[in-house]
């Protein structure tokens, strides 16, 4: 037994399942991509004051769940909490909000939380997200919510519902905030010492507390909708207007106000029927002072982001389908020294040309390399001993049909390869399109 395990909250993704990873983090840079994204890496920490600043002081996040510590220089360091501060500080830094706008930025990230653990909930985590910087019309808010929809819809992902909800900006909150105030303040002896806390400062945050009993007092508080100015309103209904002519549908759910202060106006999350409590896979909104917060102009934005580890376990859970995990071409079975040479020199030409191949370079015998090369899942294998060396001649044993062909070693059997795998991408688009291709050659 191994002496160290993975940290609690921490998941390692062996090689069995990091296909369905590359799998999900493709599907969604490319689907991006279509919309107009280009990835953009940051680092794994800032300084502390950025999240501080973007995510909120009186937020869970902040109050309770950052890893944060100080570096030999005596700085305030955070591992990323989230996405979009990182994003932000970079574009900022970088002076891409100076360019044309929108600048349109998609990530795939750890993310670190001190959080309880449990399914669905881990303290390295990880999230596919977009941001777009610099779009104020409501049209962008549906657009971005189409985005995430075709993501999961693309990866085959039934049975999540989207919740739509408008937080209104800082005028209207103001009013909202003395609302909220005056509700909880009726009740402040029963709710949480955090929430007592942010009862003066931030009376929303109290809103999505997870401590039961503020969750149960919460219930019956005032909502957002009811407060919106004029503006917001009419935005929050072109909004509503645009999802509804394009098809897609929604709930207004007053509940979703989100966990990080930065938010305005609209707010969405796709929650899945497949999940325990942690059923949010995606979640978002606009966030249009966010940049200003930060030492910027005025450049109204917005994005989400969906957890990786989410994604995964609602696919496996609907039996969404992976592509097939790639295959060994062909695996050299060698008898000999002088045949190992010659499988690993046959090996490298191959791979030149872009065919998997494998070899023994374990000093197995045949029997176990032909196990081996079974396992592994090898289309084809060939065996290599002396009387193949000599003759410059060996068998090709397809490992489904059990059938044989002699081939030679040379540069032939690279055509021949290749051919096969040729045939076998045209069988598969004729099984896809359902017809027959064979006249295209
Ligand atoms: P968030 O709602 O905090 O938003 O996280 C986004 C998604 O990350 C969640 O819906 C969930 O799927 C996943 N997630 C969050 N915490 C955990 C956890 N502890 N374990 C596993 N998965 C988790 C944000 O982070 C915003 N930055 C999203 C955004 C981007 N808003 C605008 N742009």
């Amino acid at each position: 037994m191994a002496n160290y395990k993975a940290m609690r909250g921490t998941q390692d993704v062996l090689p069995s399942q990091s296909g369905k990873w590359q799998y999900m983090e493709q599907t969604a840079l490319s689907v991006a991509q279509d919309f107009g994204y280009r990835e953009q890496r940051t680092p794994v920490f800032e300084q502390t004051e950025l999240f501080q600043r973007s995510v909120g002081e009186t937020t869970d996040v902040v109050q309770k769940e950052m890893y944060t510590f100080l570096d030999k220089g005596g700085r305030s360091v955070t591992l990323r909490p989230e996405g979009t501060a990182g994003a932000a500080r970079a574009v900022l830094e970088h002076g891409l909000l100076n360019g044309a706008l929108p600048v349109k930025v998609s990530y795939v990230t750890s993310c670190y939380r001190y959080e309880k653990p449990q399914a669905g909930r881990l303290r390295e985590f990880h999230q596919f997200g977009v941001e777009c910087f610099g779009a104020a019309a409501p049209q962008a808010d549906a657009e971005m919510i189409t985005l995430a929809k075709t993501i999961l819809d693309s990866l085959g992902i039934t049975g999540v519902s989207l919740h739509l909800n408008s937080i209104g900006c800082p005028a209207c909150r103001a009013r909202y905030h003395e609302a909220l105030r005056a509700y909880f303040t009726a009740r402040q002896d029963e709710l949480c010492e955090t929430c007592r806390g942010r009862l003066e400062r931030n009376p929303m945050r109290i809103l999505d507390c997870k401590s039961p009993m503020c969750a149960e007092i919460a219930a019956g508080a005032p909502v957002m909708l009811d407060y919106l100015c004029d503006d917001c309103s009419a935005h929050f209904e072109e909004v509503k207007g645009c999802l509804t002519d394009a098809g897609l549908d929604f709930v207004v759910d007053s509940k979703i106000v989100r966990g990080l202060d930065y938010y305005t106006r609209t707010v969405f999350e796709f929650i899945s029927d497949a999940l325990g409590a942690q059923s949010t896979v995606c979640g978002g909104g606009r966030y249009d002072g966010l940049i200003e917060e930060l030492g910027g102009a005025h450049v109204p934005s917005l994005g989400f982001a969906m957890g990786l580890e989410r994604l995964l376990l609602v696919m496996e859970a609907k039996g969404a389908e992976f592509p097939e995990e790639p295959r060994c071409e062909v695996y050299f079975a060698s008898m000999g020294p002088a045949a190992a040479r010659a499988c690993f020199v046959m090996a490298t030409r191959l791979r030149e040309g872009g065919i998997a191949v494998e070899f023994d370079t374990v000093g197995r015998s045949l029997k176990a390399q032909m196990k081996y090369a079974d396992k592994i899942g090898a289309r084809y294998t060939l065996v290599v001993g002396d009387n193949e060396l000599n003759t410059g001649e060996a068998k090709l044993k397809d490992m489904e049909t059990g059938d044989q062909q002699d081939v030679k070693l040379d540069d032939s059997l690279y055509t021949i390869l290749y051919n096969k795998s040729l045939d076998r991408q045209l069988a598969g688009m004729t099984d896809l399109l359902g017809g027959d291709l064979t006249g295209l050659e």
